[in-house]
């Protein structure tokens, strides 16, 4: 008999990115925890799931821009010690200026981008502490380093999740918790048309299957990456970033104001 993997959450399952986690996961011997507002295709999945892998899938209806379905599921994901993993997948862009996007648009962009997920992260941290293992993994994107793309509100909602993200790893990676941000760059799912931004009209040479963007992360993940950005050819070029980041550390909070601010 193999090792009990134990179940995997799995936001945003329905379509896209999350759908293929979710089958890939299965497939390595994890039961699935599907979650999405579109219950029809979660069952379709979770049925498809079921007979190819054997493995349990349960779908957890739940609109993550809603308090109420947020704390059902953090509930759930807090004092589950059957769930070892969380992938906080699921997400919404908006391709217009600010100025163009309704306050409603906005408020459930960060709702479902920020709020949901950090709450979420929240759960499954308490979880994987009282057992001292547990893997967690939120997905951002590669806007998370380009905030002249895209109208800022949704690049600024993934540079969160990056931030967070390390945060988190900084504080419990030493606690048996294993923890991995992934930046996606274009891929082709759904999000397009449902941003507003058809997926044909992008340079298709840059956009990348949403099955090799999910292979590779996972590879990513057994590897022990923290940051895994799928696209990168030359990780050297993340690493140099985050080193001058750092190197800016120890000037980052002073008495005093820097000489050319001073009158
Ligand atoms: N595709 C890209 O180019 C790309 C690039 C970088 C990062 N990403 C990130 O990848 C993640 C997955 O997106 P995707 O590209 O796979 O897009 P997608 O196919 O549109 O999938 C989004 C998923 O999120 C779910 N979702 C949307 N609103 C929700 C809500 N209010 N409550 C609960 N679930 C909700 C959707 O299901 P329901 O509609 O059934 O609720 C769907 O399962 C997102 O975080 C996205 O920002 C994507």
């Amino acid at each position: 008999m193999g090792i009990k993997l134990g179940m995997a959450v799995v936001t945003g399952a329905s379509s896209g990115i999350g759908a293929v986690y979710a089958d890939r996961l299965a497939k390595r011997g994890y039961d699935v925890l599907l979650v999405a507002r579109d219950v029809a295709r979660l069952e379709e999945l979770a049925d498809k799931i079921r007979t190819e892998t054997g493995r349990l899938a349960e779908v957890f209806q739940a609109d993550l821009t809603k308090t109420a379905d947020v704390l059902r599921l953090e509930t759930r994901i807090a004092a589950d010690t059957n769930i070892n993993m969380v992938i906080n997948n699921a997400g919404a862009s908006v391709s217009k200026p600010i100025t163009e996007v309704s306050a409603d648009q906005i408020d459930s962009l960060i709702q479902l981008n920020i709020t949901a997920l950090t709450r979420l992260s929240a759960a499954a941290i308490k979880n994987f502490l009282n057992k001292k293992s547990g893997t967690l993994i939120n997905i951002s994107s590669v806007l998370a380093l380009a905030p002249e793309l895209m109208g800022g509100v949704y690049s600024a909602s993934k540079a969160y999740v990056l931030n967070f993200t390390q945060a988190l790893d900084k504080q419990y990676a030493n606690q048996g918790i294993k923890i991995q941000v992934v930046l996606p760059g274009m891929t082709r799912t759904e999000i397009w048309d449902r941003s507003g931004l058809g997926i044909n009209y992008l340079p298709q040479e840059q956009v990348m299957e949403a099955g090799d963007m999910v292979d590779a992360a996972l590879v990513g993940l057994d590897n022990g990456e923290v940051v895994t950005i799928p696209t990168l050819s030359e990780i050297a070029g993340w690493i140099n970033l985050d080193q001058a980041r750092l190197a800016l550390g120890p000037n980052l909070s002073r008495a005093l104001p820097a000489q050319r601010y001073r009158k």
